[in-house]
């Protein structure tokens, strides 16, 4: 992403900011694991949106003060040792190019600059990412030092940026929707080489393997989110990711995936026979959902409530289930269809914002992923695809997959040779 793209989203928030405030955040650092090992680390989306940097522990300050805004960004130290360890860190002129924020210093240097900041002048306003889900959530950087500094500095208000910022990552700008597409393109192009290579009696692993190639060759270094590879009963459990039991023939393969790229998000959903051919009642079911799908795709515009779309498929289904008979009374619609339909989607997969109680706009990117899940026949499907909204409509950035049992059918029939 261009350093521009960052530029203009300090820009934004800075008109938001009261005088007389300093704002800080953290790339937060990799969690310690076991031993001498480390969770994978990643940066804290919202320093990310706002810096475009990558790497742990750099922190970002921006000052506004008679209506100037002074902004800093505090690298870590070169260190030749550890670099021969693991790697350069960071230079003062790459971060100028990654982030647009020209002055850069060292961490070292970040206690003093704050200190000297809240003595030196008069503060009334600290901002902060917040962001808290629960009581028990463990405490951030950013939590530890407004906490800090509200001991330090009480007659501080201090704000919670992580509603603001969610706010304008809702809506996404072109080059963010690009991210977003190609995810879902590398995503869905993993999906057509499973469909290549499933063959009946195949453990879930295995078939998750051929995703995973696609992946890797394709330069993708992280995954959106731990990959669902479920088959027959196991794709009626939603979060199901052991991915260790066996596609026995005869039975649906539920994937549920997404690449990450450029740390923006693709998530599609996706069900097929194992053996290349949907049983009636397979077929039956499936074409329920993708008529879902198709429906809730359609309804995409801006204005429309976010809540509408959840809504929608709970009628549908119920109309749809008691015309098969699988219910006798609407509300056990529920037994079958126990999940949302739709969340926003980018540098988060569960992305942020309070786009339930909104209506959709342009740039708004959303998921569409209707399931039914009947755990007494073994029959697990979820379509899922994501979906921009345009000015005038939808566009689907996860199109081009085969989707109808037909497509299905005739695709496995001409690209795996297993079921010649
Ligand atoms: N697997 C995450 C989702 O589809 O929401
Ligand atoms: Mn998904
Ligand atoms: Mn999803």
């Amino acid at each position: 992403m261009d350093k521009q793209f960052f530029t203009r989203n300090r820009k934004k928030l800075y008109e938001t900011l009261e005088d007389q405030s300093l704002t800080i955040l953290f790339a937060g650092e990799a969690a310690h694991q076991s031993a001498d090992e480390s969770y994978p680390f990643y940066p804290n989306r919202n320093f990310y949106y706002l810096t475009g940097i990558t790497e742990p522990k750099i922190v970002f300050v921006a000052t506004k003060y008679g209506g100037q805004v002074h902004e800093t960004l505090f690298i870590q130290r070169a260190d030749p040792w550890m670099a021969r360890w693991y790697g350069e860190t960071i230079t003062a002129d790459e971060a100028r190019e990654a982030s647009g924020i020209e002055n850069i210093e060292l961490l070292d240097k970040l206690d003093s600059f704050i200190r000297g900041e809240f003595d030196g002048r008069v503060y009334r306003h600290l901002y902060a990412d917040l962001e808290a889900k629960s009581w028990e959530f463990p405490s951030k950087p950013s939590n530890k030092f407004a906490a800090e500094a509200a001991v330090h500095y009480p007659y501080l208000t201090i704000h919670n940026l992580y509603p603001v910022l969610s706010n304008f990552r809702v809506i996404k700008s072109p080059e963010e929707i690009e991210q977003i597409r190609k995810a879902g393109q590398i995503t869905a192009d993993g999906i057509r080489h499973v469909l290549a290579n499933a063959r009946p009696g195949m453990r879930e692993y295995e078939l998750e393997a051929y995703f995973n190639f696609i992946l890797k060759s394709r330069g993708v270094t992280e995954f959106a989110f731990p990959t669902i590879l479920a088959s027959g009963y196991n794709g009626t459990i939603l979060h199901y990711s052991a991915n260790t039991g066996t596609a026995t023939d005869g039975s649906l393969v539920l994937l549920d995936l997404g690449a990450q790229y450029n740390y923006y998000n693709g998530d599609i959903s996706y069900t097929f026979p194992v053996n290349g051919r949907f049983t009636p009642r397979q077929k039956q079911i499936y074409d329920i959902v993708l008529r879902c799908n198709r429906a809730i795709t359609k309804k995409v515009r801006p204005g429309l409530p976010f809540k509408e779309l959840n809504q929608f498929t709970i009628r549908f289904f119920t109309e749809e289930l008691l015309k098969i008979g699988l219910i006798k009374k609407p509300e056990d619609v529920r037994k079958y269809y126990f999940h949302g339909v739709s969340h926003s989607l980018g540098l988060d997969t569960h992305d942020v914002g309070n786009y339930r109680e909104t209506k959709l706009a342009p740039g708004e990117v959303i998921t569409n992923e209707p399931g039914l899940y009947i755990p007494e026949e073994s029959i697990g499907i979820r379509i899922e695809d994501d979906i921009l909204c345009t000015e005038d409509g939808y566009e689907v950035l996860t199109e081009g997959l085969p989707r109808t049992t037909d497509e299905i059918e005739t695709y496995m029939t001409e690209h795996n040779a297993n079921m010649k």
